[in-house]
Parts: C-alpha cells; structure tokens; sequence
C-alpha cells in the first residue's frame, strides 16, 4: 500500500514537472504553434517571413517582439506586403511567449 502510494507521488510529480518544462520551452511552442508560418528554426515559408537572420528580432526589446506575438499584425500595421496572411495574435501564457522571444533572439547570435 505504501509503495503505490508512493509510486503515485512520483507519478504525478514526474507530471507536474513535466508540463511546468514544457511550459517554458520556447523551441517546442515554436514547434507546434509557430512552424506552420514561420518554418522549422525559423527559416521562413511563403506564408511568413523568417525569424532566423531576422533585423527586426536581432534589434528590437525582448517587450517590442513579445507585443507583435501577443497582438499580432495586420492590416495597415502589417509590413511584410509580399505575404498575404497576417500574423494572428496568439493567446499564450507570459512565461510562453519570454520562452519564444528567447527562442527567436537564439537564432539571430
Ligand atoms: C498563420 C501564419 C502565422 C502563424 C501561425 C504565426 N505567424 Fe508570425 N507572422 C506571420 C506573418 C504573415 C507575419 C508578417 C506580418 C507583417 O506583414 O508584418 C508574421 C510576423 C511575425 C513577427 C514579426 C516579424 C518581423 O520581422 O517583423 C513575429 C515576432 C512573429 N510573427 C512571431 C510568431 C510566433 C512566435 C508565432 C508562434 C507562436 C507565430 N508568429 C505564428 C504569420 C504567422
């Protein structure tokens, strides 16, 4: 009895501890919800520009890239002309989206 009891104890931190990584870890959000547009490591598709050797991402405060993923862009305020699509805003968490900036600064070094 003891032993499952513990087992469980275990099992739910291992969960616990898990989701709480997955939460801050910029390159797997990128993955599932960034890839689609912006391509895999942020090399661009015709969808979305590149994030990777990307000016505005190299030069702009971590708050200026957090804002444009929060909000999104579109219409007047979009400047890529050539891509069709907006950015659409993304609801994320905070923590997600300083993981996600930190992510996309990475690809600029
Ligand atoms: C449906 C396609 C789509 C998805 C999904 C998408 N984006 Fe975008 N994103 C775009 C487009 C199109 C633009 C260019 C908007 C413009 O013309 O200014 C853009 C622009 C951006 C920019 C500004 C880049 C620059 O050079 O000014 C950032 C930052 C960004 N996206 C981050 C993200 C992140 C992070 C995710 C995932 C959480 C994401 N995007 C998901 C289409 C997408």
């Amino acid at each position: 009895m003891n032993r499952l009891l513990l087992a469980s104890v275990f099992a739910l931190v291992a969960m616990y501890s898990g989701s709480a990584m997955a939460a801050a870890d910029g390159a797997a959000i990128y993955k599932t919800k960034c890839v689609a547009c912006h391509g895999a490591a942020g090399v661009g598709t015709p969808m979305g520009p590149a994030h990777a050797g990307n000016e505005f991402i190299k030069k702009s405060k971590p708050e200026e890239i957090a804002s444009v993923i929060k909000n999104g862009r579109e219409g007047a305020a979009k400047k890529y002309k050539q891509f069709a699509m907006a950015m659409p805003k993304q609801v994320l968490a905070d923590d997600e989206v300083k993981a996600l900036v930190e992510y996309m600064k990475s690809l600029n070094k």
